[in-house]
């Protein structure tokens, strides 16, 4: 499905063209590309929103945002003919004729037949409309050229909610056409979890409830909500992060090798994952705050809201039965990092009469998704010239060692490419959003119910809750990553 010679150009048309989003990522991402010629030939970009721009506003607010978020690509002998591909077409999103005011420009700029982007930037409350007004006006028929949307997260605020974009999506666009935006999925190293298993021998024979102990994925932010504080508080973590990028991470850790790397092979592979998955116990499940948070901006005084959440997930199929996937996920916390690690079982029988209480660190093998790119082994070894005592030691390949002088792209580049290549991929399928929101639904439903689970609270800068320690310890586990994992990072 790759875009071949000859086919038409296409147009990106970004609504919500004068928010953040657009600036940061989008419009860097596609100057990267483009710097790396790696656009389809003639691409135009079209900006539509509301303010009162000519298409030269617009571009210099493009470039300042490429300058500030892109700083290093940036040079004006490239930025100039990329700017000369960008257009601004003012429009309002709740206003169908401007959408006809759209389809009129566009129709001037383009040459018959042309290929279409849409990409819906938004505050997801325009999702529906923007996809009532492409499909009334004409604007999603395919005639003489491809027309796809790419919708950004978050996809609802519920399983109902899903549903219903879900259905005003399929109203106008076939699935093949809708493309479901999570960043988490274009980025390098998650890309790279299906390779390392799947394209070595030595790790999927051990990969399996038989070798495997535990799972543990942490996405910790140091950052709090800071302006996003209206945002966050209706929408709070569980639906920030997890129904989607944790959940994502989690499919990629656990499918089975799906038969070829095509789209929708892949994905109904995941998607049996996340039907696997046992509905979450409300006692597995730990909700907290960070202090301070209700004196953010636009945030309750009063808020319950979770800046905090650590789940304990159950895949019920025969590979995964009996191994605890321990998720968490938090803002303010010690520091950025996603990391996925998989703790080992312990050897069935130790030969060195080493004392009852010998501790024996477990071999862990990490994904470091960012920063500090890597995949690390950590292992046993004898300490020299001791007669028994052990000692943990790290196999380490990094991506700035081993790929020097390689910049590990935007996530944005990867999916805005696949998107115009018509390669689904990496984006997430109506069935699979579905599935996630249902496991990620009872919990929220159970808020403001007798069975919530308690709200526990942590200092900015801290790991989170002791609550989220307590709750592998139970187990007889710890965490590992963040500062646990004894690793100097
Ligand atoms: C977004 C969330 O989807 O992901 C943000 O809405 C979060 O709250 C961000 O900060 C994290 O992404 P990354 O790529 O910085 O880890």
């Amino acid at each position: 499905m790759r875009q071949t010679e000859g086919e038409p150009s296409p147009t990106i048309v970004i609504f919500g063209a004068s928010g953040d989003l657009t600036r940061r990522k989008l419009v860097p991402a596609l100057y990267s590309l483009y710097r790396k010629d790696r656009l389809p030939p003639d691409t135009r970009i079209v900006g539509f929103a509301r303010r009162p721009w000519n298409h030269e506003d617009f571009r210099a607010r493009l470039r300042a945002g490429v300058e500030e978020f892109a700083s290093k690509s940036f040079d004006e002998k490239t930025w100039n003919p990329f700017a000369a591909r960008i257009s601004y077409a003012r429009g309002n999103l709740n206003a169908p004729e401007d959408y006809g005011g759209l389809r009129s420009f566009l129709k001037e700029l383009e040459d018959e037949p042309t290929n279409r982007l849409y990409y819906a930037a938004t505050a997801p409350d325009f999702y529906t409309t923007i996809v009532e007004y492409l499909g009334s006006t004409g604007l999603a028929s395919e005639d003489g050229g491809w027309r796809r949307i790419v919708v950004e997260k978050p996809f609802g605020s519920d399983l109902a909610s899903a549903q219903e974009l879900n259905r005003a999506l399929h109203s106008v666009f076939d699935e093949r056409q809708v493309y479901r935006i999570d960043h988490y999925l274009g980025k390098e190293t998650a890309q790279n979890i299906l390779f390392f298993r799947f394209v070595n021998t030595i790790f999927e024979p051990v990969w399996n409830r038989n070798y495997i102990d535990n799972v543990q994925i942490t996405v910790a932010e140091d950052l709090r909500v800071d302006q996003r504080g209206s945002y966050f508080d209706s929408a709070g973590v569980l639906r920030d992060m997890f129904q989607n990028h944790l959940l994502q991470l989690l499919s990629l850790v656990a499918i089975e090798p799906p038969a070829s790397f095509d789209p929708d092979t892949v994905r109904n592979e995941k998607v049996k994952i996340f039907a696997a998955i046992r509905p979450v116990a409300l006692t597995d499940t730990v909700l907290a705050q960070y202090r301070g948070y209700r004196e953010e901006e636009r945030v309750a005084p009063d808020s319950k809201t979770p800046t905090y959440a650590a789940l304990k997930l159950s895949v019920d199929n025969w590979r995964w039965q009996g191994v605890p996937f321990y998720l968490r996920s938090g803002k303010a916390l010690a520091k950025k990092t996603s990391e996925i690690v998989i703790e080992f079982k312990r050897p069935p029988h130790l030969m060195f009469d080493l004392p009852e209480d010998y501790e024996l660190t477990p071999n862990l093998l990490t994904l470091y998704i960012q920063p500090n790119e890597g995949i690390y082994l950590k292992f046993e070894t004898k300490v020299p010239d001791s007669a028994r005592e052990t000692t943990s030691v790290d196999m380490e390949f990094r991506y700035g060692t081993s790929f020097k002088g390689v910049e590990l792209p935007d996530a944005y580049e990867r999916l805005l490419l696949d998107a115009l290549h018509g390669d689904a991929s990496l984006f997430t399928r109506s069935d699979g959003i579905e599935l996630s929101w249902k496991l990620i639904d009872p919990i929220l439903d159970a808020s403001d119910t007798p069975d919530a689970p308690p709200l526990a609270f942590y200092d900015p800068g801290s790991w989170g809750p002791p609550e989220a320690d307590e709750f592998v310890v139970r187990d007889g586990r710890t965490w590992w990553s963040g500062s646990d994992s004894g690793k100097d990072k």
